[in-house]
């Protein structure tokens, strides 16, 4: 049996993204059939609409997500059909070498549920990051699914699966950052304010947050920045060393992706701190730094691939906190759209007029 749902496609590199017709087949072993309730719009979303991933169009597009269970495959034991669960595009395997010696994590192996919808003349779909949730109901292997309490607003949570928890997860997973700490967070999209509420999360007692876009710095602030830094005004190094009694910042954490904001990062840490580089460069971005600094410095250069994160322990733990008051996702999206209004919606990112759209379904 198969069903057939509306599905955002990109079809060709660069064309704008349609609506269009998709076929989802019912879960063979391992999968699940999820009905989607919300998909937040990523850049990773639009780098595949513009070539900047691979060429297997056609793309389904969409890995923020959120929704219901609606049926399993055989040996499916994680989920069940009614579950309300949060996707993640990374499902731990639980057997190769990282898994194994108990760095999750880190797991390599690819464990998702690929190239099995189609368009409606049968041409095989590539979901994006092997999930495909701006669709009505996707296909995914069933351990892309994380339970998590449905008291939590779809919107919010699929958010979760994505940029906000490779945020939250730099200042805590990888940037190990502590009560008391300065940090300091370079780039203020979803990913630098996810990192943000995280440092904030662990008790960092100063958090400055950099930007070129003063509307980003203001959104960073409701996130809990204590002080902002235009870095198109001032110089940032000299800016945190003057915030942070003239030491540097314990964590600072790149979340642009560039080498003169990760050099910046470098040079705006204390003796012995740590960089976290989040944001994801392109192939042909090269760093130059000098070596006795990087030895003379100390500390540690960390880069930090979906936040470290590992969803079944991060998932419900952040949804318990947002719903007990002390986690303000909800700020994270900036307006409800529906799935005809993606290709606005990247129009929107790319002028920095939105933290999330969030595409309701
Ligand atoms: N200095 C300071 N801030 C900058 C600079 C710069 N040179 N260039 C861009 N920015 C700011 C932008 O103004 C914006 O607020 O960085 C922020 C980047 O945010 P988004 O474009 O919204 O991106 P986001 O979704 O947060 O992702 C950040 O992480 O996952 C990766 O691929 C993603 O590389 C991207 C990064
Ligand atoms: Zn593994
Ligand atoms: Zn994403």
């Amino acid at each position: 049996m198969t069903v057939s749902v509306s599905g955002v496609v990109a079809a060709a590199k660069g064309a704008p993204v349609q609506v269009v017709e998709v076929i989802v087949p019912d879960p063979g072993p391992g999968e699940a059939l999820v009905r989607v309730q919300a998909c937040g719009v990523c850049h990773t979303d639009l780098h595949y609409k513009m070539g900047g991933i691979g060429n297997d169009y056609p793309y389904l597009l969409g890995h923020e997500a959120a929704g219901i269970v609606e049926a399993v495959g055989d040996n499916v034991t994680e989920v069940q059909p009614g579950d309300f669960v949060i996707l993640n595009w990374r499902a731990v395997c639980g057997q190769c070498r990282a898994c194994s010696r108990g760095r999750p994590w880190y797991c390599f192996a690819t464990h998702n549920a690929t190239q099995k919808m189609t368009l409606a003349d049968g041409t095989p779909l590539s979901p994006a990051l092997g999930i495909g949730a701006f669709a009505e109901k996707t296909l995914v292997a069933a351990g892309q699914c994380t339970k998590v309490n449905p008291a939590i607003d779809p919107a919010t949570a699929g958010l979760l699966g994505c940029g906000v928890m490779a945020g939250i997860g730099a200042a805590i997973n990888t940037g190990g950052v502590s009560r008391g700490d300065s940090v300091a967070v370079i780039g203020c999209g979803g990913v630098g304010d996810g990192a943000i509420l995280g440092a904030r999360l662990a008790g960092a007692k100063t958090i400055i947050a950099v930007d070129i876009d003063d509307r980003k710095l203001a959104w960073a602030r409701e996130f809990g920045a204590t002080h902002v830094v235009n870095s198109r005004a001032v110089d940032v190094v000299e800016s945190i060393r003057l915030l942070t009694d003239g030491f540097g910042a314990d964590v600072v954490i790149e979340a642009i992706g560039r080498p003169e904001t990760y050099q910046q990062a470098f040079f705006a840490r204390d003796l012995a701190g740590v960089v976290v580089l989040v944001g994801v460069p392109t192939p042909e971005m090269r760093l130059d730094l000098p070596l006795l600094e990087v030895f003379g410095r100390g500390g540690a250069l960390k880069s930090s691939w979906y936040g470290d994160c590992l969803p079944s322990r991060d998932f419900p733990m952040l949804v318990d906190l947002h719903l007990d008051g002390r986690l303000p996702l909800e700020k994270f999206v900036s307006e409800k759209i529906a799935l005809g209004d993606v290709e606005a919606a990247f129009a929107k990112m790319e002028h920095g007029e939105v933290l999330r759209s969030v595409v309701l379904l």
